[in-house]
């Protein structure tokens, strides 16, 4: 990929041209390597995250609309044991004890989402807005800032007002790209005096597929083939122009940022010396991330996915593709929209070349033309879904540098679950995980991966969308059969902060250490919960 050259001429009339090397990514090197002791860049930034409609709860209390995640969740049979969001961890009420525990950890940055139903009941700005939800988010920052912790504060987290989705089809609708960036522009306007860095979505295509293909998240909506490309399509553009606002109306006197939140698994191929195989990977990344990335970066979508989509809407006899399409001024608009880009990485697959032939029926999976396969060694402790492959992490990030030339990035979301009704505090599993995690994103900044921060996920235990509270990702315990939800420390606490506390990764004999005295201290908070 040949990116764009610099023109630079000095005081001795020296023109110098920069061509900006043409990097690709090397499919076909794997090199995945020991552990590597060393530390961060000074200035890393360590944090913990959650969301507003997970951990909130207070979900009809002083003023605030319904969102379609408490419509949702009301239905019965949509989440696991009927589960909802109502009350969750409570953290409407918890503001100050969540805080200390996250000086606990000393981190540097809380990731939170506002939620938009609690400052405007119904999403539109016109109807009404609630001072009461303003002020429990400025009480929020004003207490994180006093702590000396940084707020990176998601504007969507899923949670798109009712009224919206009932009255006007919610992402379906072009005409939430205006109602998003009117919210978007209060937030600016009350709190981005304080708050400096800002994310318009949190993962755009759980919204898109989730919402709109599969229906197992709100709003449930099934439209196979199309529903998701056309809610990612206006989500896009309601991207751009909340960056354009803040880019011409705020940015000189706020100085913030604003990006955006991917979530981004890893595709490997099977076979690194197939080149089917790195084909199909390759499409499966830019089906996920891509999808996003490269109009926000590059102006218009993959051209795998328009050749894909569009090759399969022609199969079935329609008259243009499934996938929109930008105008030019739309692609120009967009393009270069990203001051940071917030990466949510979990797991990997394996990924081979598999064909599904369009006569029987089209959706955003078999548009893609791959199979996913995973390897039964991988540790696999929590959600189904979420198997530990570290070594994935550093070459998402390197595809990541070598795509979009080398951006800014920060880590939203990384971490892992525990299954069911495990109350058990000792989570080395936890432990392995974030560690092996970490390290390659170390390793990735080794590479030259342009990575400024960590965001573990998350900080507390919490409502798990269609899974209720059956999985448990926090780094504290979070007992939801007690009225007052109280938090217990599991072991990774310990662990994470001395990662925090070191910077990385010093040396072996003190990293060993650490894992020996996490452990130790966990079995009196499992005797502590076991009495509570
Ligand atoms: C959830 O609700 C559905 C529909 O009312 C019902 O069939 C199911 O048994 C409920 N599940 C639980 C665990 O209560
Ligand atoms: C889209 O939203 C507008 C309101 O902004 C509404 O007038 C229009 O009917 C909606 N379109 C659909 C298809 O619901």
């Amino acid at each position: 990929m040949l990116t764009r050259c610099v023109l630079g001429a000095s005081h001795v009339l020296l023109l110098v041209l920069c061509l900006s090397a043409a990097e690709d990514f090397d499919w076909t090197r794997n090199d995945r390597g020991s552990f590597y002791y060393g530390t961060f860049p000074t200035g890393f930034s360590w944090g913990a995250g959650s969301s507003a409609y997970q951990t909130e709860g207070a979900w009809d209390k002083d003023g605030k609309g319904m969102s379609i995640w408490d419509v949702f969740s009301h239905k019965k049979g949509k989440i696991f044991l009927n589960d909802t969001g109502d009350s969750s961890c409570e953290g409407y009420y918890k503001v100050k004890d969540d805080i200390s525990l996250m000086k606990e950890l000393k981190l540097n940055h809380y990731r939170f989402s506002v939620s938009w139903p609690r400052i405007m009941p119904t999403g539109i700005k016109s109807d009404h807005v609630n001072e009461k939800g303003i002020k429990y988010y400025d009480d929020l920052i004003n207490l994180l800032l006093e702590n000396k912790i940084t707020p990176i504060v998601t504007l969507y987290h899923w949670d798109l007002p009712q009224v919206l989705q009932e009255k006007y089809g919610g992402w379906q609708n072009i005409s939430m790209v205006n109602y998003f960036n009117d919210f978007a522009s209060l937030c600016f306007e009350r709190f981005g005096n304080r708050v400096k860095y800002w994310i318009t979505f949190n993962n755009p295509w759980s919204v898109a597929v989730e919402g709109y293909e599969t229906g197992e998240h709100a709003p449930g909506l099934r439209l196979k083939g199309t529903g998701a490309y056309k809610a990612a399509h206006h989500i896009i553009k309601a991207h751009a122009k909340v960056w354009h606002t803040y880019d011409t109306q705020w940015r000189n006197k706020q100085k913030g940022l604003v990006g955006i939140s991917l979530a981004a698994d890893w595709g490997e191929p099977v076979d690194i010396t197939n080149q089917k195989d790195i084909e199909a990977a390759e499409r499966y990344v830019q089906f996920y991330l891509g999808w996003f990335a490269t109009p926000i970066f590059h102006g218009d979508y993959p051209q795998v996915m328009k050749d894909y989509i569009g090759k399969k809407s022609a199969q079935q006899g329609l008259g243009s593709s499934r996938l929109p399409t930008f105008s030019s001024q739309e692609k120009s608009y967009i393009k270069g929209t990203c001051d940071f880009l917030g990466i949510g990485h979990f797991t990997t697959r394996y990924i081979t070349q598999k064909n599904f032939p369009s006569n029987r029926g089209n959706s955003y999976f078999t548009d893609r033309d791959l199979a996913e396969l995973v390897d039964p060694r991988w540790p696999d402790p929590g959600s189904e879904w979420l198997y530990s492959v570290p070594w994935g992490f550093r070459r998402l990030l390197n595809f990541i540098k070598t795509q979009y030339g080398n951006p800014m990035i920060y880590v939203t979301e990384n971490g892992v679950s525990e299954k069911m009704l495990c109350t058990e505090l000792c989570d080395d599993w936890r432990i392995q995980y974030l560690k092996d995690y970490i390290n390659e994103m170390l390793k990735a900044i080794k590479d030259g991966v342009n990575v400024k921060g960590y965001t573990a996920w998350s900080l507390l235990d919490k409502f798990e969308w269609d899974e209720g509270y059956s999985e448990r990702f926090g780094l504290y315990y979070v007992d939801f059969r007690n009225k007052n939800k109280p938090r217990y420390p599991k072991a990774s606490v310990q662990y994470y902060k001395r990662i925090i506390s070191s910077n990385g990764f010093p040396n072996q004999r003190e990293v060993e250490n650490w894992k020996r005295k996490a452990t130790e201290t966990c079995s009196s908070s499992n005797q502590l919960l076991a009495a509570g």
